[in-house]
């Protein structure tokens, strides 16, 4: 005859198995790495993304000003490479182990934030970072027997195969529940056949039940591991974006309306921000501006009597107070940036910055404005050379290699150009 213990010893297995079970579920759930595909467009897209933003300082299977890039999956996760990709000073600050290390053997470096690039960006990116422009095998092996180049070719399992073992696994695991079950429900029989005292019966005829296992130890104590791990993660991505404002669209103290002055109006935007051309700022407009209509205009055409809005224009004027419009664009005090070099000068658009100002009721943040945007328009826009002296002759001095003048051929990546 069976005693009690054993009883005892199969109800704890089956817990344990129980438990195990949505252990290895959650585990595989948050390390799945869904980030990584192979495929043809992924890795295409990835591909113009890096050739834009990061091909001046990485290579995939080279070191240059950057380590080189295949394999980064591997030895971080993919959030981790999105992250350190986006901000990787964000994730330095962290403390992070493996990104401090690597700061410092680049002696420093600072990789630029590329917080304006989408999930999707960063998603092709690490395909094409992964499988993109595969040195063909024969070459490898050839690499590989060299000695140099093993290392960063391969590197633990790929994460097909790791899949592939932890669905097995949860099979087995699956089928070994079943089995206990049944020996358990063959047990509970024979054992019902002998003579038991209450004590025994009522034991052995308890019920194995969900509630039981929901309010059980191992059960509370993962899911409350997976509530904290979701919430760290989620103040962390939180984290990494502080600071950047794209989207921000505060109410402003007037119902003054972009659509309707700069859209409908046709206002020049240089009627109200004075200083576009002349100077580093664009300057906000006195109400002593809005008045130069606004003595006549009392109210929206239709309507009689002083509209409540422009009646704040006139509060502001009467009392010699300044209207507190709300800030939008807002640079650190670490940064500098000039209206006039980029307008007059550089003849670039307000709407390639500020999107289309003339249709928005409210003003909004269009651009990321990180030190990643500005870089990213100095590496690809070619300078406006019209009428001016100074570069034509930088233009002919260029004009023996094959690409044309750009703002960071006349020193736009230069620290010290945005730093004061
Ligand atoms: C101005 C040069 C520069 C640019 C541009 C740049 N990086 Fe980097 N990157 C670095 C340096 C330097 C490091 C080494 C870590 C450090 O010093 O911050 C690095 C590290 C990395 C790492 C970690 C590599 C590892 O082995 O773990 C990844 C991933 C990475 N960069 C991806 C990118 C991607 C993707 C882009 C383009 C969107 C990019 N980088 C653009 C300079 C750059
Ligand atoms: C009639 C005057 C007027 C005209 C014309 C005008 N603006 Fe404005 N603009 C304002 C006022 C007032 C504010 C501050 C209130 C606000 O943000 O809506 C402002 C705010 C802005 C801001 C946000 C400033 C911040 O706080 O960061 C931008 C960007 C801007 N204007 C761009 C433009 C552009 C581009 C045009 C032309 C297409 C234009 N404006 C035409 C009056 C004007
Ligand atoms: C060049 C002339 C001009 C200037 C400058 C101008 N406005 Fe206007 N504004 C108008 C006209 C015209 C209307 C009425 C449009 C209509 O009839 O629909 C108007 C309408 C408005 C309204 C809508 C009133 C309502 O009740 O809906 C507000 C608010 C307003 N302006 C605020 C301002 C502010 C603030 C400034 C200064 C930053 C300003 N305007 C500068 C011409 C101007
Ligand atoms: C190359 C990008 C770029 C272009 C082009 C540009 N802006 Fe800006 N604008 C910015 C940035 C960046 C800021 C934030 C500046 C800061 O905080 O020091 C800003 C701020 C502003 C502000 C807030 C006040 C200020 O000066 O800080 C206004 C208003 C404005 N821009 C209007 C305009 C208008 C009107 C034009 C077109 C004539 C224009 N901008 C063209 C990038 C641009
Ligand atoms: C849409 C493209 C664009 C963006 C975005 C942009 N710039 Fe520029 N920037 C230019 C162009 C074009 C010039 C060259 C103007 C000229 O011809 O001198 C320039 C020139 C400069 C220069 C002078 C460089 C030199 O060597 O003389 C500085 C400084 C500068 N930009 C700072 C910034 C900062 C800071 C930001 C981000 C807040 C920024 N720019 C964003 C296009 C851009
Ligand atoms: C074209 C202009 C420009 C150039 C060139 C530039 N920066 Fe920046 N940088 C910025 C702007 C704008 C910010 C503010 C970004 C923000 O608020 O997110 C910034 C922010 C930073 C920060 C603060 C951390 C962060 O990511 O917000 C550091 C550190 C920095 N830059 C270092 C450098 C170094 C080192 C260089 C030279 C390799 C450099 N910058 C070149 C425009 C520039």
């Amino acid at each position: 005859m069976l005693s009690k213990r054993s009883l005892v010893g199969v109800r704890l297995n089956f817990h344990t198995l129980a438990v195990l079970f949505f252990f290895l579920i959650g585990t595989q759930v948050f390390a799945a790495d869904p980030a990584v595909v192979e495929s043809d467009e992924a890795i295409a897209a990835g591909k113009s993304v890096f050739n834009a933003n990061c091909k001046t300082c990485h290579k995939l299977d080279q070191k240059m000003i950057g380590p080189a890039l295949r394999g980064v999956t591997d030895r971080q996760s993919a959030e981790w490479a999105k992250s350190f990709i986006k901000n990787s000073s964000a994730v330095i600050a962290s403390g992070d182990e493996y990104a401090t290390a690597l700061f410092a053997e680049f002696n420093n470096t600072v990789m630029p934030a590329h917080t304006f690039l989408s999930d999707d960006d960063l998603n092709n990116l690490l395909s094409y970072i992964e499988f993109g422009d595969k040195v063909d095998p024969a070459a490898a092996a050839a690499t590989a027997a060299g000695g140099e180049g093993a290392v960063a070719a391969g590197g633990g399992i790929p994460t097909e195969y790791l899949t592939v073992i932890v669905v097995v696994l949860v099979i087995v695991l699956l089928l070994i529940l079943i089995v206990l079950g049944l020996i358990i429900s063959v047990l509970t029989k024979y054992i019902n056949k002998q003579d038991l005292d209450a004590d025994d019966k009522e034991f052995v005829s308890q019920k194995f039940e969900l509630g039981k296992l929901l309010k059980s130890d191992g059960f509370v104590i993962i899911v409350t591991a997976l509530v904290i791990a979701l919430v760290a993660k989620t103040a962390i991505d939180g984290l990494y974006s502080v600071g950047v404002q794209q989207g921000y669209a505060p109410t402003q103290p007037i119902a003054y309306s972009h659509a309707l002055h700069a859209g409908t109006l046709e206002i020049q935007c240089q009627y109200c921000h004075t200083g576009v051309e002349i100077g580093r700022s664009a300057n906000i407009p006195s109400p002593n501006i809005c008045m130069n209509c606004h003595t006549h205009v009392q109210n929206v055409q239709g309507k009689d009597g002083i509209s409540p809005e422009i009646q704040k224009i006139y509060d502001a004027v009467d009392n010699n107070k300044p209207i507190e419009w709300v800030r939008v664009h807002n640079l650190p005090d670490l940064a500098y940036f000039n209206h006039s070099q980029h307008v007059k000068v550089g003849g670039i658009e307000c709407q390639t910055c500020h999107g289309p100002i003339q249709e928005m009721e409210v003003v909004r943040q269009h651009s990321a404005l990180t030190m990643g945007w500005c870089i990213d328009c100095h590496r690809n826009t070619e300078i406006n050379s019209q009428g001016n002296e100074y570069y034509d002759k930088l233009v002919q001095l260029h004009s023996d290699s094959k690409d044309a003048l750009k703002v960071k051929d006349i020193g736009g990546l230069e620290c010290a150009k945005c730093h004061y």
